[in-house]
């Protein structure tokens, strides 16, 4: 396996990034202000089951599966971020276009803010596809293709400005950290580069992965940074 991109951050990403995103947001029971808690609150919802976070980093959202009465496991091609999250949730590392599980053998999957990351995100989507059982959830947590990319300007607090670019689909790469503050997502992407999918290519690999689109929500305000979508794999028979 290569070196994984977040091998390099990971020390940055669990100590800094994510205590700056958790830091507090829109209701006191959810630890982010941009809708992740709320996202995996109301469209995974309780259940019972193993719950498979693909790429689930340092396991921050384990607990939160957990208190949804699943049980969280977890699967991430970064080994440095695994270091992390072993001590939150069962893991394995691997890569989600390969996922180390039967077909039909998990519950329920959840993907939070991961199709950045993965520029052959329609092979993982059928790679959820196939280990999901029938009837089983999958919930999409990322940041809101429409205002989110690299075409999207949203340093100035009270404006976003979005430029041509939103239907190029392509790598942006890494140039590095910048200077300032942490941010939502900018300083990740600074650091890793970032995959870019238009909304109708992200709904279209859920349809294409022969997931039932359920329920949309958009979180973050006053202009949405994330989008999360529920699909349901179909019963059998
Ligand atoms: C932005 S982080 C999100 C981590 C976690 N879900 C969270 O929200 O804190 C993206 C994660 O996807 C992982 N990743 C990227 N490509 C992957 C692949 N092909 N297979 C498995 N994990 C991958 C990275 O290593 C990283 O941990």
């Amino acid at each position: 396996m290569t070196r994984a991109a977040y091998d390099d951050i990971a020390d940055w990403y669990e100590s800094e990034f994510l205590a700056h995103q958790r830091r507090g947001g829109e209701a006191r029971e959810f630890a982010d202000s941009i809708g992740i808690d709320r996202a995996l609150v109301d469209l995974l919802g309780p259940g019972t089951g193993t719950c498979l976070e693909v790429g689930c980093g340092t396991g921050v959202y384990a607990e939160r599966v957990r208190a949804l009465g699943r049980q969280a496991i977890g699967v991430d091609i970064s080994g440095r971020m695994l270091r992390y999250a072993a001590e939150r949730l069962p893991t394995a590392q691997g890569d989600a276009t390969r996922l180390p599980f039967g077909s039909g053998a998990v519950d329920a999957v959840i993907g939070v803010m991961i199709h950045s990351d993965m520029p052959a995100f329609g092979e993982v989507v059928d790679e959820i596809g196939r280990v999901l059982r029938p009837g089983g959830v999958f919930v999409h947590v990322g940041v809101h293709p429409c205002f989110i990319g690299a075409f999207a300007d949203r340093s100035e607090p009270t404006r976003s400005v979005i430029r041509p670019g939103y239907l190029d689909e392509r790598w942006t790469p890494a140039v590095g950290p910048t200077r300032g503050g942490v941010g939502v997502s900018g300083q990740v992407r600074h650091r890793v580069g970032a995959a870019h999918y238009t909304l109708a290519t992200l709904l279209n690999t859920i349809a294409r992965a022969g997931l039932q689109f359920v329920e949309a929500a958009e979180g973050g305000a006053p202009t949405p940074t994330t989008f999360s979508v529920r699909a349901l794999k179909p019963a059998s028979g």
